[in-house]
């Protein structure tokens, strides 16, 4: 059978690794550079790697393409594109519109439809169907199903085969069909009744998460406020067995999910009249972090940091990954710039970002390590400047949280 993944990144290139175990997977992408890539054997995400990839191309098993007509004979086609927010942060469907409008323009036969992508409840049924049925020939329908990806890029405790998987059809052939095509390389298969429970689950999912790390950034601040350690009170309360889970402070959140999903969970509930206060309010708190760790730097140092160089460690939004997308670093930086500062960073992760590229870990005034690699030396990190305050908790003999 022929699946058509519809976007390459994160989850289209891991879901592509998978499935073409058992499948023949066309990988779409609109991104030309990423597609010569991939057919070459080079992987861009964590988690798949070249060699495999290499295989599945090998074996034909396979293959990237930006043309939309490599889709037709597709029976399954999975949407993974982007969901972003608009510059006034609204949730922004035009990635899936024009997911859509490949669909309706490549496909002439009944398929299967599954959307990945994170969205609003209610995208799937009135957004993504009427966007494909526009421009489908009028005798053919399509069957559509939600299977939202939960997919920790840099882990590899869970993945695609050990991760549970929600799923809902608008039809039950359509859910009977996600089902048998899911299970060839998921162990764990949950149906719910609706595609709206499916699609909700994964913002509620993604907005605890940004709830829990408010809450626990806003009691850093109280803790040094009343000058006990906030790590040392975490660790005490995480000695009850039951009732509590353990979040860690940071500079703030970042990625693709949690800083956009819960906005998106915020704006559908605004839509229908009901309160997403705390959602607003985490947003706002987990934003204001950045300058609230640049605030303490700077009294840490006389309250100038006026031509001071300073080294910030660590721009990916998260330990051991590339990725840059919404990284709380980008705001740190900004702050400090603002101070004066002269602000270079240092990360061979990501290595070059925003036109500038990592700096040696040495030689300035002050650090701030907003993400710790594995693969960066702690020692080293101390090393960097007279003055480290981390906001990771993770560099002992540091200043921080
Ligand atoms: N990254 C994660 O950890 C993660 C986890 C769960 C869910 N999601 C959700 O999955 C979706 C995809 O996220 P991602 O992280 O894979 O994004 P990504 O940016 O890594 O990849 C998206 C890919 O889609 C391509 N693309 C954009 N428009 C396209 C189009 N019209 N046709 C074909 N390709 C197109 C881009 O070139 C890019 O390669 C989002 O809704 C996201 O919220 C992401």
């Amino acid at each position: 059978m022929k699946v058509g993944i519809i976007g390459q990144g994160y989850v289209g290139l891991t879901l592509s690794s998978f499935a073409s175990e058992h499948f023949d997977v066309v990988g779409f992408d609109t991104n030309q550079k990423l597609v010569d890539q991939l057919n070459l054997g080079s992987s861009h995400i964590e988690g798949v790697d070249n060699s495999l990839l290499g295989k599945r191309i090998e074996s034909g098993r396979y293959k990237a393409t930006t043309k939309g007509s490599d889709l037709k004979g597709s029976e399954i086609v999975v949407i993974a594109v982007p969901t972003p927010l608009t510059i006034d942060r609204k949730p922004d469907l035009t990635y899936i519109e024009a997911a859509c409008k490949t669909i309706g323009e490549n496909i002439s036969e009944s398929i299967l439809v599954i959307n990945e992508s994170t969205s609003f409840p209610g995208t799937l049924r009135n957004f993504i169907k009427p966007a494909i049925e526009k421009y489908t020939p009028s005798q053919v329908e399509h069957l559509y199903a939600i299977s939202p990806e939960r997919v920790d890029p840099g882990r590899d405790d869970f993945n695609q085969k050990n991760t549970p998987r929600l799923y809902s059809g608008l039809t039950s052939e359509a859910t009977a069909k996600t089902r048998e095509f899911y299970s060839k390389f998921c162990d764990n298969l949950v149906e719910v009744t609706s595609a709206e429970v499916a699609e909700a689950a994964k913002l509620f999912e993604n907005t605890f998460r940004q709830v829990n790390i408010a809450l626990v950034n806003e009691f850093a601040q109280i803790a040094h406020s009343l000058g006990i350690s906030v790590y040392e009170t975490l660790d005490a309360a995480n000695t009850k067995p039951y009732g509590f889970m353990k979040f860690t402070p940071s500079a703030g959140v970042g990625g693709h999910c949690i800083p956009v999903d819960p906005t998106y969970l915020a704006a559908v509930a605004e839509e229908h009249g009901a309160p997403a206060t705390f959602i607003r309010r985490a947003n706002e708190v987990n934003l204001e972090m950045s300058e609230y760790i640049v605030r303490r730097v700077a009294a840490d140092n006389g309250g100038n940091l006026q031509g001071k160089s300073v080294l910030v460690v660590g721009v990916a939004y998260k330990p051991n990954v590339a990725d840059v997308r919404e990284t709380a670093a980008e705001l740190v930086i900004q702050h400090l710039r603002s101070q004066g500062a002269v602000v270079s960073w240092h990360d061979e992760v990501v290595g070059n970002w925003k036109g500038e590229s990592s700096a040696p870990l040495q030689g300035a005034d002050l650090a701030v390590v907003v993400t710790k690699h594995d693969s960066v030396d702690e020692k080293k990190i101390l090393a960097s400047a007279p003055y480290v305050f981390d906001t990771t908790g993770k560099v002992k003999g540091a200043k921080g949280l």
